[in-house]
């Protein structure tokens, strides 16, 4: 194998998800930390453990286990990522995203990616629902972007196009989804960081400078190569602890904080993706 993946590479997982499902899925949905409970709602599931199919990145992070689930949920069929492999894990940057291209080939053309991130905006509230309309792509600015290497001209341009990356149109239905379950879901621009460590006071008030509303550790990789394959996208994270310069003192963020809340999140967040799939 070459240093970056090649179609083979790619192919080579189609077969595999191809040969133990009979599911034609349209939309993709990746499940984030503590959110991953949501895929027991899939009916009719094919569920294929990570380790059987060639290539795909292994997650060995505790909250994310690693499995596709494919079935039904609200009508429509769904191609779901239960876990997923992290930058941070050691993984190179382009295996990371390989999942995207895999939905692609098995003919995925709207991908919904969630997330559990911290809350810098201070107008933002632990357990609230953040819908991304941008991101900060941190380590793409530095040089590490998912398309770095020779392009795959059978997926998308050399030098894709990033304005409104996260499709207006189903921004505007996620809002609404909302407004009729009784909530408001915040808005803002997600920053992705390399992580494990979790930012410095100096890093949030960087961060909180050059625009982010939330901070978190995934998806924008995969956002990056889901849009040069001409995808359509909707992000939405969930606001699992205030990543402030000055916290109360004596506090300190864990995984576990995050996981937790992430939990207590679900089932709004459930309501809020069957209704989104209800109409889309
Ligand atoms: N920082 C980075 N990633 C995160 C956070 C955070 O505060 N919360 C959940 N994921």
């Amino acid at each position: 194998m070459t240093e970056f993946l090649s179609h083979l590479d790619i192919d080579a997982a189609v077969t595999a998800v191809r040969q133990k499902t009979a599911y034609q899925p349209t939309i993709g949905l990746v499940l984030g930390s503590g959110l991953n409970q949501l895929a027991d709602a899939i009916e009719n599931a094919d569920i294929i453990p990570y380790e059987e199919i060639p290539n795909w990145p292994a997650s060995t992070v505790p909250g994310h286990s690693g499995r596709l689930v494919i079935g039904q949920l609200e009508g429509k069929t769904v191609f779901v990522q239960q876990g997923r492999a992290h930058y941070y894990e050691g993984h190179p940057i382009h295996k990371i995203v390989m999942p995207i291209r895999v939905m692609k080939r098995l003919g995925v053309n709207t991908l919904i990616v969630t997330n559990a991130a911290g809350g810098i905006n201070a107008s933002f509230s632990p357990g609230d629902l953040m819908l991304i309309k941008d991101h900060l792509n941190m380590p793409g600015l530095a040089g590490n972007n998912p398309l770095r290497g020779p392009n795959d001209d059978s997926f998308g341009p050399r030098f894709p196009d990033m304005i409104d990356a996260y499709t207006p149109a189903l921004r505007k239905l996620a809002h609404e989804t909302a407004v009729s379950l009784g909530f408001k879901l915040q808005e803002g621009t997600y920053a992705f960081v390399g992580g494990p460590s979790f930012e410095t006071p100096a890093e949030l008030r960087f961060l909180r400078t050059v625009g982010a509303d939330a901070v978190g550790m995934s998806t924008v990789p995969s956002v990056v190569v889901a849009r040069h394959a001409g995808m359509r996208i909707l992000g939405i994270s969930s606001i699992t602890n205030m990543a402030v310069p000055d916290p109360v003192p004596g506090t300190e963020l864990t995984h576990e904080e995050v996981m937790e809340t992430g939990k207590i999140i679900v089932p709004r967040l459930e309501a809020l993706l069957r209704g989104i799939l209800q109409k889309i």
